[in-house]
């Protein structure tokens, strides 16, 4: 009897993933998963031809930089390949502990901790600050890994309008006054390249003792004295309780930290499971942030090119007409509003030899439908103005 249920229980999961929707729509147009057979800085091969990568988050270029690869070599030589193990148990290292203390430094925060990945430092921010009984003021536009920490912390949600301080003071005044609160946003969007109104959102904050966090993958790098992200941009050092982040953007590696008090990364340690229960960042993974980190500093022609980039870029987009969002930074949004538009429009990108990527709703707002693209420090002057061609030529199509 027991049996026979749990081939019944099995028979409809096959069923249900035979018959998705959504995965049948993703493999007949295939917009996703492309596997590339080479990459050098921002040239990536795909079925044999040459193209332009259009939507990394290697801001910075870094990824190539000889500092950056030989860093991440010698220490993968030097420790091996894998930590094996959380950092709770086997799995600490030296060099996790010098580049917290180095992140720490750069952010202007007391402590910091690292992850594996970006997705587990930020949503461990949500899901261990955060319990039954707290509110979260989330902005509507936040990325999944919030929405996943806050759904795992199970504390009250309060959703405000996208980078909008009037409507997180309606929000606020009518929400429960005795629970404890946590304020969430995003340093930088990276769907839409917003800029957080932080002086506006966290003032309100501070009035009704909100916990305040801030996501700053797309910041990171990007904003800020060398880099420093969104806080440093508007000086709000203060008033923000904790900044989390990726290594894969504009630290050309991968993995995660969180920064902040020491009393907070000190809890985070002891309650945070994605914490505890998650094997270390790898040697060359974190040897590559370090020295990534170390460029960002001794090197600052590779943040005045991703500014000048970006400028030049959104020209041309404005140019040709393009609704880019009002994106405010080098993460740029090619609004079209419907599947329909986006899918020909990135496929005839795509045929011109510029690698972009699609987001449809439910990933962004309902009528927001958009290619993401995303412009890097190594993006050539020649390699714009074929970008900008092909940008044209596709635009014409519509
Ligand atoms: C805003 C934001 N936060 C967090 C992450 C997760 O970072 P990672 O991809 O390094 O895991 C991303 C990734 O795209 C992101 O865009």
């Amino acid at each position: 009897m027991a049996i026979s249920l749990f081939a019944k229980n099995k028979k409809g999961i096959l069923n249900r993933c035979r018959d998705d929707y959504a995965t049948k729509m993703r493999l007949k147009y295939a917009p996703y998963y492309h596997a590339m057979e080479f990459q050098k800085d921002t040239t990536v091969r795909l079925g044999g031809r040459d193209m332009i990568m259009l939507s990394s988050n290697d801001y910075l270029g870094l990824s190539f930089h000889p500092k950056v690869i030989e860093a991440s070599t010698a220490a993968t030589r030097k420790w091996g390949t894998s930590t094996n193990g959380a950092r709770s148990s086997n799995g600490s290292r030296t060099f996790h502990v010098e580049l917290e203390e180095k992140l720490a430094a750069f952010l202007g925060t007391e402590a910091c901790h690292i992850h594996a990945a970006g997705y587990l430092s930020v949503m461990t921010s949500m899901a261990t600050f955060a319990q039954k009984g707290d509110v979260i003021l989330a902005d509507k536009n936040l990325h999944s890994c919030l929405w996943d920490g806050i759904q795992i912390s199970r504390a009250t949600v309060e959703r405000f309008s996208h980078n909008s301080p009037d409507d997180l003071r309606g929000v606020l005044s009518s929400s429960n006054s005795d629970a404890a609160k946590l304020l969430v946003v995003e340093g930088v969007y990276s769907m839409e390249g917003h800029i957080a109104r932080l002086p506006e959102l966290t003032e309100i904050g501070e009035e009704y003792g909100c916990f305040t966090v801030v996501d700053d993958a797309h910041g990171f790098g990007v904003l800020g004295r060398q880099g420093r992200g969104t806080t440093n941009h508007f000086g709000l050092h203060e008033k923000v309780d904790l900044i989390c982040g990726s290594l894969s953007k504009s630290l050309a590696s991968t993995g995660g930290y969180v920064a902040g008090t020491r009393d907070v990364i000190e809890y985070l340690r002891t309650n945070s499971k994605q914490t505890i229960f998650s094997a270390a960042i790898s040697a060359g993974q974190a040897a590559a942030a370090m020295a990534a980190l170390e460029v960002m500093q001794s090197e600052p022609q590779h943040l005045e090119r991703l500014w000048a980039n970006t400028k030049k870029y959104k020209a041309i987009l404005k140019g040709l007409g393009l609704d880019i969002w009002e994106s405010e930074t080098p993460a740029v949004p090619i609004v079209l509003g419907s599947k329909e538009r986006v899918y020909p429009f990135w496929k005839t990108l795509l045929d011109k030899g510029i690698f972009t990527v699609m987001s449809i709703a439910p990933a962004v707002p309902a009528g927001k439908d958009l290619v993401r693209t995303a412009i890097s420090a190594l993006h050539t002057d020649e390699q714009i103005e074929k970008i900008g061609e092909a940008m044209a030529f596709a635009a014409k199509k519509l």
